[in-house]
């Protein structure tokens, strides 16, 4: 697999953009801190607090049984929220593309319950016959509501269409409800590391365990994740792309770029996009901090973002994602036009990336880039053990824990205390007065 990546921050520096970017001595004025910054983090993985960082050393033969024991069936649903799911959906169309579903008639059909919403639920199982569905249930917590609540429809279902339903499903949970159920109900069962966060969980049997039985290559993964750790783990803040861009977006923070763009121009790495927004914000928006992170998609964006990004309040900072060869690619045959005759498709998004990079540096906007040759699990296993180790080294320099996330229990657990409580779940605002019809 070709794996190269490399990542650019000249056009975030004072020599590119002025004022607006980070200059020597703003890294220079915090290099202390900097250091102590990578020295705590360094501690916590010794004391075994990053399980994350040691999920590259995991022995994959754990999952042969399962992708052999997949081979069975036709579909595949994962069942799970956020952290739970996110990764997997990522990687799933990081590397198989958007529309795989639909094209490829002889794989794997593979369709995620990532949400509440019964009209998605209702139209997955009209979708798929789920006598030869596998149905992955993933829930650190074991508690989580929607996630539950999907398993329990999908199961009474299954249980209507075959007695021997319990071969169907594949639990993945520490305890809680769910782990309960696995014991008492003796259903095959993947626990996950207890020093694995659910959103840094995507590299342990979260995410390896179902993605290995859609046909993904894990083990690519893992060593493009491998050998990441090699740059993410340097002391040398000039040689470890994490440290520099986590330092990068804390200066520019500081400056008042409260806003993080992350901007791949490939659609195949949207779902790369929405889990970046779950990292930074839910291990970053905390104790009043945190940036707020944005995805955007280019080239199509341009024509809906950009004019914002270029001409309004600077307030951003912003990560191109750029992938050199596509997978398929299509050339531009008519000589309607003459600046697209003979191109191919991949020149024209390519080159729209590079024009709104030099928008941008023309405009004194913060821009950074990440180059892969290919997109495939090898570079895609690089990209995510990087943003994990620039996630942990940002909430380092911001002096909170990146590993928790209070809000979100807390929203959890108000959610079960209505549906306890069985109170009119129609939300009625206390003031009628501010209430007018449409
Ligand atoms: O990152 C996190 O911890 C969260 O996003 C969780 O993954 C999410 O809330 C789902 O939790 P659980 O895996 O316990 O069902």
């Amino acid at each position: 697999m070709i794996g190269n990546c490399s990542f650019n921050y000249a056009n975030a520096m004072e020599d590119s953009i002025g004022v607006e970017g980070v200059s020597a001595n703003d890294i220079t004025a915090i290099m202390d801190k900097i250091n102590d910054s990578y020295n705590k983090l360094m501690e916590k993985y010794y004391e075994k607090k990053l399980g994350f960082m040691d999920l590259i050393h995991t022995d994959l033969k754990m999952y042969d049984e399962i992708k052999e024991y997949s081979k069975d069936f036709d579909n595949i649903i994962v069942i799970g929220m956020g952290g739970s799911v996110l990764g997997t959906q990522m990687v799933y169309e990081g590397v198989r593309g958007v529309y795989y579903n639909e094209i490829k008639d002889n794989d794997k059909k593979v369709y995620f319950l990532d949400n509440s919403d019964p009209e998605k639920t209702y139209e997955v199982l009209n979708l798929v016959d789920l006598k030869k569905t596998l149905v992955f249930v993933i829930s650190k917590s074991g508690n989580t509501a929607e996630t539950l609540a999907n398993f329990l429809i999908v199961k009474n279902k299954l249980m209507n269409d075959t007695k021997d339903y319990k071969n169907n499903i594949v639990i993945i949970a520490n305890g809680g409800k769910l782990g309960k159920i696995a014991e008492n109900e003796n259903y095959m069962l993947f626990k996950i590391p207890e020093n694995v966060g659910g959103r840094f969980s995507v590299l342990s049997s979260v995410g390896l365990a179902p993605l290995c039985c859609m046909g993904i290559n894990i083990e690519m993964l893992i060593a493009g994740a491998k050998d990441a750790d090699k740059s993410c783990r340097s002391k040398n803040i000039f040689k470890n792309p994490a440290l520099i861009n986590a330092v990068i977006h804390y200066i520019l923070y500081n400056k008042g770029k409260t806003i993080s763009i992350l901007m791949p121009y490939a659609e195949r790495l949207h779902k790369f996009g929405m889990w970046y927004r779950q990292l930074w914000a839910e291990s970053l928006g905390k104790d009043g901090k945190g940036q707020t992170p944005i995805v955007s998609i280019g080239a199509k964006d341009q024509h809906s973002q950009l004019q914002l990004y270029l001409d309004g309040p600077k307030d951003k900072i912003i990560t191109f994602l750029r992938v050199n060869k596509f997978k398929y690619d299509l050339v531009i045959n008519s000589e309607s036009s003459d600046y697209l005759n003979n191109h191919k498709l991949s020149e024209l998004i390519n080159s729209e990336q590079k024009s709104t990079e030099s928008s941008l540096k023309e405009k004194n906007v913060p821009n950074v880039c990440i180059s892969m040759d290919e997109l495939n699990e090898y570079t895609l296993g690089k990209l995510i053990y990087m943003y994990e180790m620039q996630t942990a080294f940002m909430g380092e320099l911001y002096g909170i824990d990146a590993f928790n996330q209070p809000a979100v229990e807390y929203g959890k657990e108000i959610t079960r205390k209505l549906l306890k409580e069985n109170k009119n779940l129609e939300f009625k605002s206390a003031n009628s007065k501010y209430i007018i019809e449409l």
